[in-house]
């Protein structure tokens, strides 16, 4: 291969990597949500927060699966501000920054689709209900 070549190939893969990492905007926003909302009490544990990156305390929550977690988190759960105490959070904003926090604390957890939106815009619905 010529130089030119090499360059020119170096430049195109690249761009094409570069576009990969930036053009996913949800991975984006989700540790954004995290470091504006979350990461206030749930970087160092504030009143027993789960704790980012400590996968004993997740290990539970993660294995009760998203659309409970998701919902009881949105609706709030004893110590746990409803919406992270900022009230125009949306569910799928706060879905995000959660994912952001299990996927560093040892799961695995993806964007919710339509269908697993609405199972927990329902399970939300029954947890107000009850609460
Ligand atoms: C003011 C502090 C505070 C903020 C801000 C906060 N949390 Fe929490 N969070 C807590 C505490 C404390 C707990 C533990 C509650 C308990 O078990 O008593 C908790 C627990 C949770 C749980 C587990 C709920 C369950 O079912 O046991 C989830 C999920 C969660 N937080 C998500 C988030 C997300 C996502 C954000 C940001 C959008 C956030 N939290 C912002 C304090 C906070």
């Amino acid at each position: 291969m010529t130089m030119k070549i090499k360059i020119t190939l170096y430049l195109i893969l690249t761009l094409i990597f570069n576009k990969g990492i930036f053009a996913n905007p949800k991975i984006d926003s989700g540790a954004h949500i995290y470091k504006e909302v979350c990461a206030v009490c749930h970087a160092s544990g504030v009143a027993n927060a789960p704790k980012l990156g400590d996968h004993n305390s997740w290990k539970k929550l993660i294995s009760e699966g998203q659309v409970i977690i998701t919902a009881h988190g949105y609706v709030g759960v004893r110590a746990m501000p409803s919406r992270g105490g900022k009230q125009d959070l949306t569910v799928d904003q706060f879905a995000e920054a959660l994912i952001y926090m299990v996927n560093k604390s040892g799961g695995n957890w993806v964007s919710p689709n339509k269908s697993m939106l609405d199972d927990i815009n329902k399970e939300i619905i029954n947890r107000k209900k009850s609460k």
